[in-house]
C-alpha cells in the first residue's frame, strides 16, 4: 500500500453505500427507507464565474455524490440527519420556530421546545445552515408543482431523510448542489404524481432531459432565494443533465447542452481533483461580493450580460475591443493598480474600477476560453495527444485568471498548480467558486502517482494542510439507487 492511499476518496461502490444507508436508516427512524437516490458532485475545466453571464461552462458529473435514503410522512415535517461527522447534529426537524430564529438571528432561547410547523410556511431569505438547502429544495419543487400538476407537491407532504456523501464538504466540487438534487429526486419521487406513477427505477426513464431541465432550475431557485447564495445553475445542471464518459458543455444564456464525448482524451490521461481541504462557503459573502464587481462593469457597459457583449464566436479580439470600451468609458488610460479612479461611479456603485475591470476581463477571457474548448473537445480531426496539450494549457490560462482577474484564489491552489505542472500535468487551475476548494488537473496516466506524490509533498513543506485526491471519472448524472 502506497503511503499516501489514505489520501484517495474513493466515490466507493454504490449499492453497498445505499444498502449501509438503508440499515441506519431503519435504525434512526425505525422504518424502512423508500428508496435511495443520488448526485453527483462536479468538476469544471472551464468556465468558472460566468454562468450568471450566460458564459459557456465545461463541467463533468462525478462518481462522487451525495446520497439520500428517505420516506415520506402525512405531516408536513422535515426530519434530516446527515452522516457527515462534520455537519452531524443528530436528526433536525424543521419548524417555524428555527426558521424565525435564524431569520431574525436572535437564536432560540435555550430549553424552549420548538414550535412544531410544516415547511410550506418557509419564506425565502437569508438562512443558512446545510438543512435549508434540502427544506429549499421542497419549496422550489412546490412551486415547480403550481405550474406542472405532473409535479405537484400535497399540502401535507413531509419525509425523514438520511444523508450521507463521498465528496468533500466544502471542497470546490459542488457538494450544495449534490445535496439539492439528491434530496429533489427524493421528493419527486415521494411527493409527486410523476413519482406515484414511476415507482422506483422508473423514475430515471420517466425524467426526460427537459424535466431535469426544469429541476435543474429550481434547485438553483432553492439555493438563490432561501440559502441566499449567488448560484448560477452550472452546478445543479450538470449534477441532473450530466452524461458518463463526457463533458457536458453547457450555454448558460439559454442552459441547452452539448454531450462532448472524452473517451479518446482519456484513453492516455486522467482528471484528478486536488481538494486543498481549504472549505470554501458560497454563502459568506466574497463570492457574492465578486460577482457583484462584474455586475458592475456590466451595468457600466449597458448589457444584460456579459456573454452578449462576445459574437457568437469570439477572437481574443473581441475580449480587447470589450475591455477598450470599458476603458473609454471610465475614461482611464492606466487603470492597471490604480484603485482610485472614480469615473462612472454610479454605474460601479463606489466600486473600485480597476477591480470590476479586472472581474471583466476574467469573464470575457474566461467565456473566450469556454468557446475554444468546445471546439477543441468538437473536432474529431484532432489528435487526443494535441487536444490534452491545449486542454492543458487552457486549464493553466484559467487558473492565472481565477489569481489575478477574479482574485479568487489562495496559496495552496497556486503552489499546487505550480507544482503539479513541474511534475508532468499538462495542465491545471482552482476550479468552483473559489476561496477554498479543489484544483483540477490533466495528468498523463503514467504519471498519476508522481502528480499525487509531488502535490502532497508541496503542501507539507510549505505548511498547508495535506491534501486529498479524486480520481476524476466523467460519469452519469442523478438517479435513483434503489
Ligand atoms: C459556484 C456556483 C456556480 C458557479 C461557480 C463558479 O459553484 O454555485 O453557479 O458560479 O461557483 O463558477
Amino acid at each position: 500500500m502506497h503511503s499516501d492511499d489514505a489520501a484517495r476518496l474513493s466515490p466507493g461502490e454504490p449499492h453497498r453505500i445505499s444498502a449501509g444507508l438503508r440499515t441506519r436508516f431503519a435504525e434512526e427512524f425505525g422504518r424502512d427507507p423508500d428508496g435511495v437516490w443520488f448526485a453527483p458532485g462536479r468538476a469544471n475545466l472551464n468556465g468558472e464565474h460566468v454562468d450568471f453571464h450566460g458564459g459557456r461552462c465545461l463541467p463533468m458529473a462525478l462518481a462522487h455524490g451525495t446520497y439520500v435514503a428517505a420516506a415520506p410522512r402525512q405531516d408536513g415535517l422535515l426530519r434530516l440527519r446527515t452522516l457527515d461527522p462534520e455537519l452531524d447534529d443528530g436528526v433536525q426537524t424543521l419548524s417555524l420556530a428555527a426558521v424565525a430564529a435564524v431569520m431574525s438571528d436572535d437564536g432560540a432561547e435555550a430549553g424552549e421546545p420548538a414550535t412544531i410547523t410544516d415547511v410550506h410556511t418557509i419564506v425565502p431569505g437569508q438562512i443558512s445552515g446545510w438543512t435549508w438547502y434540502v427544506a429549499g429544495t421542497l419549496w422550489a419543487l412546490a412551486r415547480v408543482g403550481e405550474e406542472a400538476p405532473e409535479l405537484a407537491v400535497p399540502e401535507d407532504f413531509g419525509a425523514d431523510l438520511l444523508i450521507c456523501s463521498t465528496l468533500p464538504i466544502g471542497g470546490g466540487l459542488s457538494s450544495s448542489a449534490a445535496l439539492e438534487c439528491s434530496a429533489m429526486l427524493a421528493f419527486v419521487a415521494l411527493a409527486t404524481p410523476l413519482g406515484a406513477a414511476n415507482r422506483g427505477t422508473a423514475l430515471d426513464a420517466a425524467l426526460d432531459d427537459e424535466l431535469r431541465a426544469r429541476l435543474a432550475a429550481a434547485c438553483m431557485r432553492a439555493e438563490v432565494e432561501v440559502v441566499g447564495a449567488g448560484t448560477g445553475g452550472l452546478d445543479q445542471t450538470v449534477s441532473l443533465r450530466g452524461r458518463a464518459g463526457h463533458v457536458v458543455s453547457l450555454d448558460c444564456r439559454d442552459f441547452t447542452v452539448e454531450r462532448l464525448p472524452m473517451d479518446g482524451l482519456l484513453a492516455e490521461h486522467a482528471f484528478l481533483a486536488i481538494d486543498t481541504r481549504q472549505a470554501h462557503w458560497l454563502g459568506d459573502g466574497q463570492f457574492d461580493d465578486r460577482r457583484a464587481d462584474s455586475e458592475a462593469a456590466m451595468r457600466l457597459l449597458g448589457v444584460d450580460r456579459l456573454r452578449d457583449l462576445l459574437p457568437e464566436h469570439p477572437e481574443p479580439g473581441d475580449v480587447d475591443a470589450a475591455l477598450a470600451r470599458f476603458d473609454t468609458l471610465v475614461g482611464g488610460d492606466e487603470l492597471e493598480g490604480c484603485d482610485e479612479l472614480t469615473g462612472c461611479a454610479e454605474a460601479l456603485e463606489g466600486r473600485s474600477t480597476a477591480a470590476c475591470r479586472r472581474r471583466l476581463r476574467h469573464a470575457l477571457t474566461e467565456m473566450l476560453r469556454s468557446e475554444q474548448l468546445d471546439r477543441i473537445l468538437t473536432d474529431e480531426e484532432l489528435e487526443p495527444t494535441t487536444a490534452a496539450a491545449e486542454v492543458g494549457r487552457i486549464l493553466t490560462a484559467g487558473h492565472a485568471s481565477m489569481r489575478d482577474d477574479a482574485e479568487v484564489s489562495f496559496p495552496a491552489a497556486d503552489a499546487l498548480v505550480g507544482t503539479v505542472s513541474e511534475v508532468g500535468a499538462l495542465g491545471a487551475r482552482l476550479i468552483g467558486g473559489g476561496f477554498g476548494g479543489s484544483v483540477l488537473a490533466l495528468v498523463p496516466r503514467d504519471r498519476e502517482d508522481a502528480v499525487i506524490g509531488a502535490a502532497a509533498r508541496v503542501c507539507q513543506e510549505q505548511g498547508f494542510t495535506a491534501p486529498r485526491f479524486l480520481h476524476v471519472e466523467p460519469s452519469a448524472p442523478a438517479r435513483v439507487v434503489g
